[in-house]
C-alpha cells in the first residue's frame, strides 16, 4: 500500500516527469456488465471521468444511469471544500446498503479526496466495503486494478506527481464540445487551496500533442474546445521549450476549430501577449474566468495571491479595453480568517468597479494541511453567511444588467442540446458564455446559429432563431 506523503510530493521536479503512452488495456471480462459513475467538483474532474469511462468501456462495461443496475460504481471525488467531502461520505452510506444486497458490486473511489492522507486512512479503517481506492496520479492504473479485483480492498494512491499520459481512450460526454487538458497540477500554492497537494506540481503537456488532439477533434466534427488547467496562464513555465500560453493559444486558434475557450486564469501569469492573441483571433471566445478571491489587498496577501486590489483592477480594465465585448466572470471567497467588515467592503468595491458578468462565490472552508488552516478563524458562521448573501445579491444584479444589454440583439449561439425550459426548446451558449434557451431550433443541435434575444434573466437569456451562420 502506498499512502500519500505530502512532503514527498514537493520534492519531485518536473524534469523527472515522463511523457508516456496511456495503457488503454482492453478486455472482454466484463462484457454485458454495467458501470455507474458520479463526478464531483471541477471541469478537471469531469474530464478525468471521461478518461475513467474510457477505461471501463475498454474492459467491456456499459454505462447506466441507474445505480441499482450497476456492477461497478465509481465516485470521482473533489476535496476543494468540506461540503464536497460530506456529499461523498453521504453517498457511501447508500452504497454500503446496496452492497449488502449485492456483495459482488465493485465500489471504487478516486480523484482528489483519496489524495488526502486522512481520507485514505479513513477509507482503509472505516470503509472496508470499498474495493478500490485510487488517486489523481494513477487513474491510468484503474483498468489493471479492476482486473486484479479479488474482494480485498486495494488502495493505490501516490503522493508523487503522475507522469503525463498521451493518447488516452476518452469516452467524451459531448460530440460538440470537448475538454482538452493542457497541463496538470498547480505551483501557485494559494494558502487556502488543497489543489497543489491533491493534484501535484504543474506539468504541462507538449504543445504538439495538444495541437494534434485539437486537430483530431476538429476532424471528428467538434465545434468547441476548452483548454483545461488549474492556472492556464502558467502553461509551459515548467518546460524548457521556449513557449508559453500565448504561443499555445495562437497555435490552437490556427487549427481553425470554430470555438476555443480556456479555464482557469490566474491574474499573476496573465501577460499582454495573451490578451493580444485573444483579441486577434475570432475563434478564441471573448470570455475569461479571472478569479479575484478577495478585494482586500490585506486578505489577498494572506491568501498568497501575489496581486493587490489595484493590480487586479488594472488587469481587468486592460482586458476589457483590449478585447471588444469580452465577458469576465470570477471566483470570490468570503470569510477568510481575519477578514473584517472593512476587508469585505473592499471586495464589494471591486465588484462595483468591475461589474462582473457572473461569479462563483464561496464561504472559506479550512483544508487540512494548507497554510491557511493554521490561521485562527474567529469569524462567526452567521457573519460569513450574511457576507455571502450580500455579495450574491450584488453579483446577481450585475449579471442581470449584463444580460439585459443583449435584449433585441442578434447573437451567435452554439446549440448544445434539448433545453430543460420546455419541450420545443434547445439551449446553447453565446461566444461570451451566456446561456440561451431557444425556440424552434431542434434541428440545429451542434450548429452555430444566429439568435435574436427576446428576454433576459440573471442566469440565462431567451431567444428565437434568426438566420443561419456558418456551421
Ligand atoms: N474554501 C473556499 N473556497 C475555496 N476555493 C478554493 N479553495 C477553497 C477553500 N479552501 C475556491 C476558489 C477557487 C475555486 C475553484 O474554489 O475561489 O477559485
Ligand atoms: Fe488553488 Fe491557487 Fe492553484 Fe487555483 S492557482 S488551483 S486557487 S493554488
Amino acid at each position: 500500500m502506498n499512502l500519500p506523503n505530502m512532503k514527498e510530493a514537493r520534492l519531485r521536479t518536473n524534469k523527472e516527469v515522463e511523457f508516456l503512452d496511456a495503457k488503454n488495456i482492453k478486455s472482454n471480462k466484463f462484457q454485458n456488465q454495467k458501470y455507474f459513475i458520479r463526478t464531483y467538483g471541477c471541469q478537471m474532474n469531469v474530464h478525468d471521468s471521461e478518461e475513467i469511462k474510457g477505461i471501463l468501456e475498454n474492459l467491456g462495461f456499459k454505462e447506466t444511469e441507474k445505480l441499482e443496475e450497476a456492477n461497478i460504481v465509481v465516485l470521482n471525488t473533489c476535496a476543494i471544500r468540506e461540503n464536497a467531502h460530506d456529499k461523498v461520505f453521504g453517498f457511501l452510506g447508500r452504497l454500503k446498503h446496496l452492497k449488502r444486497e449485492n456483495s459482488n458490486l465493485i465500489i471504487c473511489i478516486g480523484g482528489c479526496m483519496p489524495q488526502e492522507e486522512s481520507v485514505a486512512t479513513l477509507l482503509k479503517e472505516k470503509y472496508p466495503f470499498v474495493n478500490i481506492v485510487f488517486g489523481t496520479h494513477n487513474i491510468n492504473d484503474l483498468g489493471s486494478m479492476i482486473l486484479e479485483e479479488n474482494k480485498k480492498q486495494q488502495i493505490e494512491v501516490y503522493s508523487i506527481e503522475g507522469n503525463v499520459y498521451e493518447h488516452m481512450d476518452y469516452v467524451r460526454d459531448s460530440k460538440i464540445t470537448a475538454w482538452v487538458n493542457i497541463m496538470y497540477g498547480c505551483d501557485k500554492f494559494c494558502t487556502y487551496c488543497i489543489v497543489p497537494f491533491t493534484r501535484g506540481k504543474q506539468r504541462s503537456r507538449k504543445m504538439e500533442e495538444i495541437i494534434k488532439e485539437v486537430e483530431d477533434l476538429k476532424r471528428k466534427g467538434y465545434m468547441e474546445v476548452t483548454l483545461l488547467g488549474q492556472n492556464v496562464n502558467a502553461y509551459g513555465k515548467d518546460l524548457d521549450y521556449g513557449y508559453d500560453f500565448a504561443t499555445l493559444l495562437e497555435n490552437v486558434a490556427k487549427t481553425n476549430i470554430p470555438r476555443i475557450r480556456f479555464v482557469t486564469s490566474h491574474p499573476w501569469d496573465f501577460t499582454d501577449e495573451m490578451i493580444d492573441v485573444i483579441a486577434r483571433y475570432q475563434n478564441i471566445m471573448p470570455y475569461i474566468h479571472l478569479p479575484l478571491q478577495s478585494g482586500s489587498t490585506k486578505i489577498l496577501k494572506l491568501m498568497g495571491r501575489r496581486y493587490t486590489k489595484e493590480e487586479y483592477i488594472t488587469l481587468y480594465n486592460k482586458i476589457k479595453k483590449s478585447i471588444p465585448g469580452v465577458s469576465i466572470t470570477t471566483d470570490i471567497i468570503v470569510g477568510f480568517p481575519n477578514e473584517t467588515d472593512e476587508d469585505f467592503k473592499e471586495t464589494l468595491d471591486v465588484v462595483n468597479k468591475c461589474k462582473f458578468d457572473g461569479a462563483f462565490t464561496f464561504i472559506y472552508s479550512p483544508r487540512e494541511g494548507t497554510p491557511a488552516a493554521k490561521i485562527k478563524d474567529s469569524i462567526p458562521l452567521s457573519t460569513k453567511e450574511e457576507r455571502l448573501h450580500e455579495l450574491n445579491e450584488l453579483i446577481n444584479d450585475y449579471s442581470l444588467k449584463h444580460n439585459q444589454e443583449y435584449l433585441g440583439k442578434i447573437v451567435e449561439v452554439l446549440v448544445l442540446g434539448p433545453s430543460e425550459k420546455g419541450k420545443d426548446k434547445v439551449y446553447g451558449y453565446t461566444k461570451t458564455m451566456k446561456l440561451v434557451n431557444i425556440e424552434n431550433a431542434k434541428e440545429d443541435i451542434g450548429k452555430l446559429i444566429n439568435v435574436k434575444i427576446t428576454d433576459a434573466k440573471s442566469f440565462s437569456l431567451d431567444g428565437k432563431k434568426e438566420v443561419f451562420a456558418k456551421n
